[in-house]
């Protein structure tokens, strides 16, 4: 394995959340480096099945050879119709480790990392057009307000979208570094690289959509998984994290638990995770991505 390109979190743990059947059917939606879907087919039998997907064509430099093994190169949010085409209708179980991979934030080129000096780009799919330069660029000042306050939750997002339409007035910005520049004098004392952290992420969350394309997966997964069928899902900020709690505990994107005519619950998820499962700290000090992820698993009821 290619611990270069990801090294997998809380792996044991999602490995048993999944809870896997030898001959069942499981997707792992978010491929990367492929640590996740490996465990997984370590535990399945000659008639297991894995689907994984990444949207990120870069990650097929890990492919499996493996007759049990399909990958699929496309968004997780069209995780349905993909099945469909490979005649899959309801499935065992599904994991989702959401986020962007150690390559991804590691590789200068794709402008995730506020370490390097690299293309304002941001894109998870490099063959989308729209990347960070359109954003930053192109947004009119009251949508990259937005942008900051909601993805980032930056008190100060008014400030950074001013900075960055005076700034671009001059010129374009075109680097990450030209970025941090231009927002250098509103960094705040001692958390200066928190702030660049969240300036990129609400960028990052932007450019690639993400939680549309995370709500519409949790949605897609009642009419994919079985009853009895696992949803475990691994996410690194708040953001995420509480659409998937709210999800597992409701069946909607809103949280709402709805009741019957008894007052009985009415959801489709048997949460399995009352709290968030995180990762221990031996496996923090020698993977610090694992540090802020936060693990909830959910079963299909009958
Ligand atoms: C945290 S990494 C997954 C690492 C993987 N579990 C492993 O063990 O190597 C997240 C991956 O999901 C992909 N990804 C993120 N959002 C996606 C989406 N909406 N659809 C498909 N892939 C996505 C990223 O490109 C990235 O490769």
């Amino acid at each position: 394995m290619d611990t270069t390109y990801h090294i997998p979190v809380m792996l044991q743990q999602c490995i048993e959340g999944l809870n896997i059947k030898p001959d069942g059917v499981y997707a792992d939606v978010t491929f990367g480096g492929g640590g996740h879907s490996r465990a997984i087919l370590k535990q399945l039998g000659d008639n297991g099945k894995l689907y994984a997907f990444d949207r990120d064509a870069c990650s097929k430099c890990n492919l499996i050879k493996d007759s049990r093994f399909t990958f699929i190169e496309d968004n997780y949010s069209n995780l349905k119709s993909n099945l469909h085409m490979y005649r899959e209708i309801k499935i065992d179980g599904i994991l989702a480790d959401l986020g962007v991979s150690s390559y991804q934030i590691d590789e200068p080129l794709r402008g995730f990392s506020t370490r390097f000096d690299g293309t304002l780009d941001l894109r998870m799919d490099t063959k989308q057009a729209f990347s960070a330069l359109n954003l930053v660029n192109e947004y009119a000042e009251e949508a990259l307000v937005r942008v900051f306050k909601d993805y980032g939750e930056l008190k100060n997002a008014h400030r950074i979208a001013s900075s960055i339409i005076r700034q671009r007035e001059i010129k374009p910005l075109e680097t990450t570094f030209e970025l941090k520049n231009t927002l250098r004098h509103l960094t705040p004392e001692r958390t200066e690289n928190k702030f660049y952290a969240m300036v990129f992420q609400a960028l990052r969350i932007e450019v690639n959509n993400e939680l549309d394309s995370l709500r519409s997966m949790l949605l897609q997964t009642l009419e994919c998984l079985k009853e009895g069928g696992r949803l475990v899902v691994l996410s690194y900020h708040s953001l995420e994290d509480r659409l998937v709690k709210n999800f597992l505990r409701s069946g909607n994107l809103e949280g709402e638990e709805e009741k019957d005519f008894f007052g009985n619950k009415l959801t489709p998820f048997e949460v399995i995770t009352r709290k968030p499962v995180t990762a221990s700290d031996e496996e923090v000090e020698q993977n610090p991505r694992a540090r802020s992820a936060k693990l909830r698993i959910g079963q299909k009821r009958q």
